[in-house]
């Protein structure tokens, strides 16, 4: 009998020990976890800023040391029309950020979506020439990347403007200007000189495709020869259940290191809808009414009522997959941000269709953590152990 009380109790204390109990009361988080590897990041909109968004924002302190603004620096929200300018959202971001110790990224300067019209056009409504496109650009830069000096601790600077084969997309700032070298040059030079302390970054969906991935390696050796000052690549990575395949992702990952400059996973979700091949679906094509027809419905948002045990194994694997990337490629990568905080708010449940039921993050709509989570969190301890 005694025998078996003390078999019990040894039980229960190993018990403790591996659910790390008796080590530790404190459930782990995610940046420790991480933190000799890289910064764990994630895009915040205005409500989990605020907290009106509590566990949204409980999320963000526990797990991440870095914030990138999802929508309120990019120049649509923040300077609409000429000379009325909405800094209020971005300076509480920004003060969130300092407040709690955060690794701050500005996104985004220089993009052809969430801008502007009147950016590209005279007072006349006539295309501006490429001269008075340049002055835009400089001003946009000043105004927005001088506010932020020593703030931000680092800016998207340019994003997407290389295509799929590796040319300049012909964007209406690559159009506007003349020259996608051109505006390149011109956007880093500007950020240097008006934002000189914070990093400087090129972010681009799709990076991994071999064309592209080049494109952007020619781009930034171009920078690199002119003497322009270029820090980092962000690889955007709105990704789904079975593409791109892992080889891509450590090959764009290695090509971007071997130019000397910081590679940034950013943008991090994976979608588990069907039609979103690629991640993107350029068009809106999928806007049109006919798929909002009940039976589309059923077909193209299958998930309405959470994530059926299959299709989370599956997105916890493939978790797992992406994060032993980017665990054994530490030394080369700076940080991994995901493109939001909980499912709920995320992109995906508007695009490339309106109104679905998406489960791309690490936690729910009701801000628990999922087995992928579990998963995340735990990789560091196991691949350092075998
Ligand atoms: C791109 C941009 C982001 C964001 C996503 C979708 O990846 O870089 O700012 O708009 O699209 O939300």
């Amino acid at each position: 009998m005694k025998i078996q009380v003390q078999l019990l109790v040894v039980t229960f204390i190993s018990f403790l020990m591996d659910t790390g109990y008796a080590q530790n009361t404190q459930p782990s988080t995610l940046k420790k976890e991480y933190e000799s590897a890289f910064k764990m990041g994630a895009a915040l909109n205005p409500w989990v800023v605020s907290g009106r968004d509590t566990l949204g924002q409980k999320i963000v302190l526990t797990h991440f040391n870095s914030i990138t603004a999802e929508n309120v620096m990019k120049a649509g929200p923040i300077n609409p029309e000429p000379g009325i300018y909405n800094f209020a959202p971005a300076d509480e971001l920004v003060a969130f950020g300092k407040e709690h110790d955060m690794f701050i990224v500005g996104h985004t300067l220089v993009w052809h979506n969430q801008t502007p019209d009147w950016f590209f056009k005279d007072t006349e409504g006539n295309p501006k020439t490429p001269k008075a496109l340049a002055e835009r650009l400089r001003q946009h830069i000043e105004v927005v990347a001088g506010r932020y000096a020593g703030k931000v601790d680092a800016w998207d600077v340019v994003n997407e403007v290389i295509d799929n084969d590796g040319s300049y997309r012909p964007t209406k700032w690559v159009n506007g200007i003349g020259k996608g070298e051109e505006l390149v040059k011109l956007a880093f030079r500007y950020a240097s000189a008006y934002s000189p302390n914070s990093e400087l970054y090129y972010n681009d969906f799709n990076a991994w495709r071999p064309a592209k991935r080049d494109g952007i390696a020619r781009m930034v050796r171009m920078l690199q020869k002119e003497g322009i000052r270029i820090d980092g690549i962000g690889i955007q990575a709105h990704w789904g259940l079975n593409y791109p395949r892992n080889e891509y992702i450590e090959a764009a990952i290695d090509t971007f290191a071997s130019l000397g400059v910081k590679v940034m996973i950013t943008e991090l979700d994976i979608d588990v809808l069907p039609l979103t091949k690629e991640g993107q679906v350029i068009g809106g094509v999928l806007r049109d009414p006919q798929f909002q027809l009940e039976e589309f419905e059923a077909f193209l948002d299958p998930y309405q009522d959470g994530l059926p045990d299959t299709v989370q194994k599956q997105l916890t694997v493939r978790y797992e997959e992406v994060f032993r990337i980017f665990y054994e490629k530490r030394d080369k990568i700076d940080r991994v941000t995901f493109w939001g905080v909980h499912d709920a708010f995320t992109w995906k449940n508007g695009y490339p269709i309106p109104g679905r039921t998406n489960h791309p993050l690490l936690f729910d709509r009701e801000r628990k953590p999922k087995p992928s989570f579990d998963v995340v969190l735990n990789l560091p301890a196991k691949l350092s152990k075998t």
